[in-house]
């Protein structure tokens, strides 16, 4: 049995602009930027997973509000899937797996290396934002 393990990051929105994290391990994605997040703990939702990873890697409180349609390979076994989220309280710092954070307006959005995967989330995240 292959048991594919799922990596859910977020689209996190705030005040008309979308969180950008830059990864700062390991060597080959330091310096490229995603939507933070982690991989599902056993037991644990997409949801679940998120608000727990975005509170450990950023120190903040977040209301997952819907799925991105689309599932992306990452290495061998692992997947991505991606949830937009509200911020609901705190600062973002980059406590975990980062070294910097950026707000990005739908205008800046291309302004980030963003790892390949991350593209197509961030494209439809990018709408849902201008779309309000
Ligand atoms: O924190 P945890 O170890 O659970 O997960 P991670 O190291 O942040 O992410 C697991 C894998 O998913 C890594 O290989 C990341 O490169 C990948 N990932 C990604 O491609 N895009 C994201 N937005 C988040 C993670």
């Amino acid at each position: 049995m292959t048991t594919v393990r799922v990596v859910v990051a977020g689209a996190v929105f705030h005040q008309g602009r979308l969180l950008a994290a830059r990864r700062s391990a390991p060597p080959e994605l330091a310096g490229r930027w995603e939507l933070p997040g982690g991989k599902l703990e056993p037991g644990e939702t997409a949801p679940e997973a998120l608000v727990r990873e975005l509170r450990e890697e950023l120190g903040v409180e977040t209301e997952p509000v819907g799925r991105i349609a689309g599932e992306w390979p990452l290495k061998p076994g692992y997947v991505l899937q991606v949830w937009t989220a509200r911020l609901l309280a705190g600062e973002p710092r980059p406590l975990e797996d980062h070294d910097e954070l950026r707000w990005l307006t739908p205008e800046r959005v291309d302004e980030v290396d963003w790892l390949e995967q991350d593209r197509p989330a961030v494209a439809e995240a990018v709408a849902r934002l201008r779309a309000g």
